[in-house]
């Protein structure tokens, strides 16, 4: 299952580590990343390499919830606890027994109940609306957050201790412009499976489309980069796709990804990354200059000039 999420990137490859590790425990995960990542995907994986493979696995989105039903939809209620509860009724908590509750935007959980989640988190009991006894359930909650939890903590809208309480393993998913080496890969993918699928001729890109695409920010993610395939497998099925052939938003908008290095919070100094960077590309080349610039993208002349003004030899 972990098979279903195509990626290689150095940064893709170590939280897939920490994800098969995770996996196989009962422990509470929190899934954070932008939207399109792959979170429901990941959540889907660590269900299905879990021991509670065959349990329900239940989802629940926390966005979805209208405040005043949210309670009684984690939690369940008890016939008469409020006008409409006509019957007892099972909350999601009690439907993922034994099995995994996938609480999807957790971010959006209204604050009362983020205390009676934590609450539930740490004894493994719960208080149906309306009940006057607690019972208990033997879930394992995977969360998904597609904001930063610690913002919302800073606005006063997330509580600290169901944080950390939900943090044990924190599972970043990067987003594409992050891991730009998949986009390649993740291409490939789609359009061999779409060709497939329809039972269409499969397509290929020019070298200048696959550039276009390779340099694009992609702000849907990789749910933007299938949805782009599906259409162009289709549309210009055993065609060779050339750069105008794509769609408008990735011609408009194909400049360098915004980052290609994350500049740290405590800020670099900018010197002796070019130095490091040089030392980098010389000591992988064998010392050879030409191919050097090249992994650096500039000239051998600007090279040269930029190490004989750091002093390198
Ligand atoms: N690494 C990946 N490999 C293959 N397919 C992927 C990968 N990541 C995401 N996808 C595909 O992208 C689409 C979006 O994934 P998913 O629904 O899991 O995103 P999400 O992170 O939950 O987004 P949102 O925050 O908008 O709910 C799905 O069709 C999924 O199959
Ligand atoms: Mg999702």
């Amino acid at each position: 299952m972990f098979d279903a999420l195509i990626g290689q990137s150095p940064n893709f490859e170590s939280m897939l580590r920490s994800a098969k590790m995770v996996a196989a425990t009962d422990v509470t995960v929190l899934i954070a990343g932008e939207t399109g990542t792959g979170k429901e995907v990941l959540a889907n994986a660590l269900q299905s390499h879990s021991p509670r493979v065959d349990k329900p696995f239940i989802t629940l989105n926390c966005a979805a919830l209208p405040e005043s039903l949210a309670e009684s939809e984690l939690f369940g209620h008890r016939k008469g606890a409020f006008t409409g509860a006509v019957s007892n009724q099972l909350g999601r908590l009690q439907a993922a027994d034994e099995g995994t509750l996938f609480m999807d935007e957790v971010d959006s959980l209204p604050l009362p109940l983020q205390a009676k989640l934590l609450r539930f988190l740490e004894t493994g009991e719960i208080q149906p609306v309306g009940d006057t006894h607690t019972q208990r359930v033997d879930v394992r909650v995977i969360a998904a957050t597609n904001v930063s939890l610690e913002e919302k903590i800073a606005k006063g809208e997330f509580r600290k201790d169901l944080y950390y309480r939900l943090n044990v393993v924190p599972l970043e998913i990067p987003p594409l412009r992050e891991r730009m080496g998949d986009i390649h890969l993740l291409l490939n993918h789609f359009m061999g499976r779409f060709a497939d699928e329809h039972k269409l001729p499969g397509s290929i890109f020019s070298k200048s489309a696959l550039s276009r695409l390779q340099t694009y920010a992609w702000p849907g993610n990789v749910r933007e980069l299938r949805n782009v395939c599906e259409r162009l497998s289709i549309l210009l099925a055993g065609r060779t796709i050339d750069e105008g052939n794509l769609p408008m938003e990735i011609l408009h908008r194909a400049a360098p990804a915004k980052t290609v290095f994350a500049l740290p919070e405590i800020g670099i100094e900018l010197e002796k990354v070019e130095i490091d960077l040089i030392q980098q590309a010389l000591a992988r080349t064998n010392g050879n200059r030409s191919r050097s610039a090249r992994l650096l993208g500039i000239s051998r002349d600007t090279l040269l000039y930029r190490m004989q003004k750091h002093g390198i030899n």
